[in-house]
């Protein structure tokens, strides 16, 4: 894996966060995956447990493919660790092609010794009046469960994180929300016609994820860059949610050069070794 060859911190408005440019996705899904086994183990040796926030998307693909990689030639166990996913569409059954449910399974859950129990992804099937209900119980379940000990996230187009899209407030938790039609539009390669693109979804809250200890967000390609540049130099407010990870302790931004292209190169400084 080469190193990252630099390394900016916001600074426009308001509270900063490091932003680390990577010359391949590869390169950053391997530092996360590192990141996340390294954790694994050293919960393990403590006989402790490891809270992982997971992510959709093709964006974090590589950090599955390449945990399971560790799993198949490192002895990497997911015997301590418990999962929560940030979403699911609504509704939708688990076994639809296009569900988290499914697409976790495929892309990663099958491919590791992960106790099926300690899987947790929104359901996409509770019944409408049981909603609110069922998302106090998602958040009550990852209190209970300690806490998230590292989020992946992605960034969508509207800045979403999670399904939070504009007009997220900060201290949101789980519930079910309408999908901001930019985000529908590009389910369409997905789901083939907008038209089958569920129009609600249910996801964590902005509040849900800012309480995980540390906060990896992933963001590759040029379709990325703009989306990125606001969510580092904009206001921190509801019009861009991603905005609000700039008050968290331990958040960082993972980049290509594609999906950075729109920051300032005085941003980045000098680079590393
Ligand atoms: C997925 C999720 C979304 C995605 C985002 C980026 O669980 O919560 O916020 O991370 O839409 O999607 P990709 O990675 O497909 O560009």
């Amino acid at each position: 894996m080469q190193s990252p060859d630099v390394v900016g911190m916001t600074h426009q408005t308001g509270p900063s966060m490091p932003v680390v440019r990577f010359r391949e996705p590869a390169d950053a899904c391997k530092r996360v995956a590192a990141e996340i086994a390294a954790l694994i183990r050293q919960r393990a040796a403590e006989s402790r447990r490891c809270v992982l926030g997971l992510a959709t998307g093709s964006t974090p693909i590589r950090v599955y493919r390449e945990l399971i990689r560790m799993h198949r030639e490192e002895r990497l166990s997911f015997f301590n660790v418990v999962t929560f996913n940030l979403d699911e569409y609504y509704p939708i059954k688990p076994e639809s092609a296009q569900s988290y449910h499914r697409f976790m399974s495929e892309h990663f859950f099958n491919h590791i010794d992960i106790i099926r129990s300690n899987v947790h992804l929104p359901k996409g099937t509770v019944e409408l009046e049981n909603v609110s209900g069922y998302c106090r119980d998602y958040e009550e379940l990852i209190l209970r469960s300690g806490g998230i000990d590292l989020q992946i996230l992605g960034i969508g187009r509207t800045g979403h994180i999670g399904f939070n899209e504009p007009g997220a407030k900060r201290d949101s938790r789980t519930r079910l929300v309408r999908l901001d039609t930019v985000t529908r539009n590009d389910a369409v390669k997905d789901f083939g016609d907008l038209d089958r693109v569920p129009l609600l979804a249910i996801t964590m809250g902005v509040e849900t994820i800012l309480q995980a200890r540390r906060i990896r967000l992933l963001a590759f390609g040029e379709h990325k860059a703009r989306i990125v540049q606001q969510a580092i130099e904009n206001r921190i407010s509801s019009a861009l949610p991603a905005t609000f990870l700039r008050g968290h302790r331990d958040a960082q931004y993972l980049v290509d050069y594609d999906a950075a292209q729109c920051l300032p190169p005085s941003f980045f400084g000098t680079p590393l070794q």
